[in-house]
């Protein structure tokens, strides 16, 4: 379906071409100033100076061509030139009527599927998920489906860090507690034990002690960097150990990632590629780009339009180690060859801003990357204490862990929940309030962070996040459940919800939700060109906004005439499954009564 405000352009293009003037003077935009009109157009003034005539004049020309318009109910002229608008509550009615039966809502599949890669979440193998997964994990999934839903061919790639000095550290410390185990046996020969020597708990506990010795024991450090390379050259048992450490930790992270609705397509690694390093090197040296500096393998990746200093794109250390670097050039040659990708797309901290710009200029320039594929960063700002300003920590300064901040989330949901409920005077029991408050606890976290441009950092309110009013993710689920649970009631009452069918305004909260609903193609459209899942936010706090004055206004259920209740009726039905469309491309869904 072609998007409401080009429909209006278009009615105006020609009123303009009609007048005698230039079409493209007709552009419409949504109002400046809602209590006027709902569309404006300033071409007048724009044609004042071409045409030598005042702006006034023109624009009544203009509204001159709109008396008998389909499109418009009004078309008024105020000084210097504007036209203010108000569309037909009939060319609504009939835009909307369209949406309802159209597939995604009208919203126009791409004249090409692209193949996409989103390169997210990014956990750390044997470390337990931090606050500092949770921005790039809910970034990277929302943009994931937006990309999907505008019909692209989209995978998932968690690309976790499963090949560096945490996987020595955790070997080193084992050895030091079971120095008897076969795997540190370098005589051994035989099969390795299937069953991991340790469980998901003590590994948590292993790698976080094993991190803290390294900093105050130098030789314990070298240790762990001496097992890191033996690891890496393909040690037998390290390898084992390896083997081991990814399996139980694997399972783990995807039982934390499940439980924030977040599914990778590809669970890939650090350690995928390494196999793929050797000839990449071989690669870049032939072509002339890589060569040596300071005894490391380095290309040049700087610009003459530079404003800040770009340093060279590391390859291989000076003693011929590879890095974070290299692992990700060569992933990226790894795809390419794969899967052809048009595009990929990579979530993390902003604070790795730079380190992007040096790996895609570094891929472009050696060819692992050709021109027709687009590569894009979206770093992400830190979410930030709401006492001190700063990174999120625990109360006692360290490393906040997600689950525990879940956790918090969810009790304070489950306090509000119980208090609606008392307030309501309805029974909810324990179970029910449970789930209830994990699903909300959900779309508190994840809107309180989408709502935020993704390169903001934001302040982590819990007070805030989980209120049901306001701009929250609880607000919208408590909208989408209100206009359920009446749905439910007109069914019960023998009507069919989706039988209904959409009528004209009677009103202006009537028409302002009818307006809102009719930029979902555009809004949706938007939303991937500029991967910003903060514009679906902006979309759905408006219409839930307009529902709610709407449902103020409105006795929808206890209505008499039974051809404006099922308009009604046929609106809601259109503005919850749009807002469920909309939760769903976030990241959550809306429980059955909250
Ligand atoms: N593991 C990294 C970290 O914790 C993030 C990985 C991001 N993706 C990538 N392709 N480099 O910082």
């Amino acid at each position: 379906m072609r998007k409401i405000l080009d429909l209006i352009s278009e009615e105006m293009k020609n009123a303009f071409a009609a007048a005698g003037y230039d079409g493209e003077l007709g552009r419409v935009t949504l109002s400046n100033r809602p209590d006027l009109c709902e569309y404006q157009c300033n071409g007048a003034m724009a044609g004042a100076k071409k045409y030598h005539k005042a702006p006034l004049a023109i624009a009544e020309e203009v509204a001159a061509q709109l008396k008998e318009s389909s499109v418009f109910a009004e078309a008024s002229v105020a000084p210097p030139g504007f036209l203010n608008l108000k569309v037909k509550a009939s060319f609504v009615r009939d835009y909307l009527r369209q949406m309802r039966t159209a597939d995604k809502f009208g919203l126009e599949a791409p004249e090409r599927v692209k193949k996409i890669i989103v390169d997210y979440g990014g956990a750390n193998v044997a470390k337990p998920l931090h606050v500092g997964h949770l921005r790039p994990a809910i970034i990277g999934e929302s943009v994931k489906r937006i990309c999907s839903y505008a019909g692209h061919d989209v995978i998932g790639d968690i690309h976790m860090g499963d090949w560096g000095l945490q996987m020595g550290l955790v070997i080193t410390e084992l050895k030091k507690r079971q120095p008897e185990l076969v795997y540190f046996d370098e005589n051994y020969t035989g099969e390795y034990p299937a069953e991991a020597p340790f469980t998901i708990a003590e590994l948590e506990e292993i790698y976080p002690t094993a991190s803290a010795k390294s900093k105050d024991d130098a030789d314990y450090k070298a240790e762990a960097m001496e097992a890191t390379h033996r690891l890496q050259n393909g040690d037998r048992g390290f390898r084992a150990l390896w083997n081991h450490i990814m399996r139980v930790s694997v399972e783990d992270l995807k039982k934390n990632y499940d439980s924030l609705d977040v599914h990778f397509e590809l669970w890939k690694g650090e350690s995928d590629v390494q196999d793929l390093i050797p000839g990449m090197v071989e690669q870049l040296k032939k072509g002339g780009y890589a060569y040596e500096s300071d005894g490391a393998l380095v290309v040049d990746v700087k610009e003459e339009t530079d404003t800040k200093e770009v340093p060279p794109c590391m390859i291989l250390k000076s003693d011929g180690a590879s890095l974070y670097n290299t692992t990700d050039l060569a992933t990226i040659m790894d795809r390419m060859e794969k899967y052809h990708p048009d595009k990929m797309i990579y979530v993390t901290d902003k604070r790795q801003d730079l380190y992007f710009e040096q790996i895609f200029r570094c891929a472009r320039k050696t060819g692992l990357v050709g021109e027709e594929t687009e590569l894009l960063h979206i770093g992400n700002g830190t979410m930030n204490d709401k006492d001190r300003g700063k990174p999120f920590k625990t109360r006692e300064g360290g490393v906040m862990r997600l689950e525990h901040l879940i956790g918090e989330i969810n009790e304070e949901m489950l306090r509000k929940i119980r208090e609606n409920a008392a307030e309501k005077g309805y029974e909810i029991d324990a179970g029910e309030a449970a789930a209830t408050a994990k699903i909300v606890g959900l779309a508190a976290v994840k809107y309180g962070d989408l709502s935020n441009q993704a390169a903001k950092d934001y302040v982590f309110d819990i007070d805030r996040f989980t209120s049901f009013e306001g701009d929250t993710g609880p607000y919208i689920l408590y909208t989408i459940v209100r206009i359920k649970s009446i749905l439910h009631k007109y069914a019960e009452q023998g009507g069919s919800p989706a039988d209904a069918v959409i009528q004209n305004a009677g009103d202006d909260s009537e028409k302002s939700l009818m307006l809102e609903l009719s930029r979902f193609n555009a809004v949706m459209e938007a939303a991937y060109e500029e991967a910003a899942p903060h514009r679906i936010c902006a979309f759905i706090y408006d219409i839930a906004n307009a529902f709610n004055h709407f449902y103020h206004e409105t006795k929808i259920l206890t209505e008499e005439d039974r051809e404006r209740q099922a308009g009604w009726i046929a609106l809601l039905k259109l503005t919850v499954d749009v807002l469920e469309t909309c939760i769903d491309l976030l990241g959550f869904s809306a429980p059955e009564r909250m």
